[in-house]
């Protein structure tokens, strides 16, 4: 089968890898011409410099990628992925599935990826969306170390399709869910939480303080899905949890070494700037904090970074207040 991808980075190109190994033909689009250049003629891991198949093909030309496929893999960071499905749509000439396996939310709109491809994608070149995420680095996939991911749609039979079409029996199982707003939502939220999990690690605290935070931090995540109108569970489970988990507590997250700066002391821009790839948790920070205050759901973490990535109260003043808020029974629901 051929499939296309947008965004040819650290975690397209993996999925490339994937796909080629489940028997695939993948070709890739990415802006980049560097990445181009070394994956089609020295067939490399534009990031990681590791051997990729040689069947993998990438091409600047979005024409190209609308053409090569039905099934159209969104890995691009979700601040353009508007822009790039708007100029999309134009080309399409048959119904595309859309499989996003970006974890972000729409910077100035707050929307999840269905929401944007819902509004970008015209009816007649639609045929699925299925939301694919999970705790997954792409530096351990492209080495086919042991991974799960789940796929969610609100269409069992897309799920399944893709389920199977990423199912790897060596090294990646893939669940199915129904949930898309759960998945999408646990996956985008996670990464502010892995922030924060960064802020308290480059401040010297340690393992108790991360477990705190993480079991505190999936409450806030189980909230926000509940509020947004997805499942509880959901964020219990891999896309969730699973995702918070290894984003938490790993030095390959761009997210938690954002965070890591800013507890040393950078400002929140020399912090974000100091990741070569895009930090999409600062995004999720803000998000989280208008779900809060629309709903006017209790978030203490999200709140307090909030606080920290809007230069209101510095790292050690927001724990400071964290730590000294009412004691409370530890009520879960
Ligand atoms: N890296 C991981 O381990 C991982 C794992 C799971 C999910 N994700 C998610 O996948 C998304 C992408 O992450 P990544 O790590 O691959 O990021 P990345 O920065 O490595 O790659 C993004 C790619 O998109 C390309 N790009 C940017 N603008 C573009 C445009 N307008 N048109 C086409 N291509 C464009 C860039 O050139 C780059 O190659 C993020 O939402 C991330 O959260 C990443």
């Amino acid at each position: 089968m051929n499939v296309s991808i947008l965004g040819g980075g650290s975690w397209g190109t993996t999925l490339a890898q994937v796909l080629t190994d489940n028997g695939n033909k993948v070709l890739i689009r990415d802006i980049n011409e560097e990445f181009i250049n070394k994956i089609n003629n020295k067939h490399l891991h534009p990031f990681f410099d590791l051997t990729i198949p040689e069947s993998i093909k990438a091409t600047s030309s979005l024409e190209e990628t609308a053409l090569f496929s039905d099934i159209i893999v969104l890995c691009v960071p979700t601040k353009v992925t508007r822009m790039v499905l708007h100029d999309l749509n134009k080309l399409i000439k048959t119904p595309k599935l859309f499989v996003n396996v970006s974890k972000g939310i729409e910077p100035s709109t707050s929307k999840r990826v269905s929401e944007i491809v819902k509004e970008e994608i015209s009816k007649e070149n639609f045929k699925g969306y299925v939301a694919l995420s999970g705790p997954s680095h792409a530096e351990e996939v492209i080495l086919r170390k042991v991974t799960s991911l789940v796929s969610a749609s609100d269409d069992a039979s897309c799920a399944k399709f893709v389920q199977e079409l990423f199912n790897n029996e060596k090294y990646l199982r893939v669940y199915t869910s129904d949930d898309v707003i759960g998945v999408e939502t646990g996956g985008a939220m996670k990464n502010a939480i892995a922030i924060v999990s960064g802020v308290l690690y480059g401040m010297g605290l340690g393992e108790n303080a991360r477990a705190f935070l993480i079991t505190r931090g999936i409450k806030e995540i189980v909230t926000i899905v509940n509020v947004l109108g997805g499942k509880m569970e959901t964020a219990y489970g891999l896309a969730g949890i699973g995702d918070l988990i290894v984003t938490a507590s790993s030095m390959n997250s761009r997210n938690f070494q954002c965070g890591l700066n800013i507890g040393k002391g950078m400002t929140i821009d020399e912090a974000i700037h100091s990741i070569t790839q895009n930090v999409e948790g600062i995004r999720a920070i803000e998000a989280g904090y208008e779900i809060g205050k629309k709903y006017n759901v209790e978030l203490p973490i999200i709140n307090a970074a909030y606080e920290v990535v809007n230069g209101k109260e510095n790292a050690k003043e927001a724990l400071k207040n964290l730590l000294s808020r009412s004691l409370k029974s530890e009520k879960y629901w």
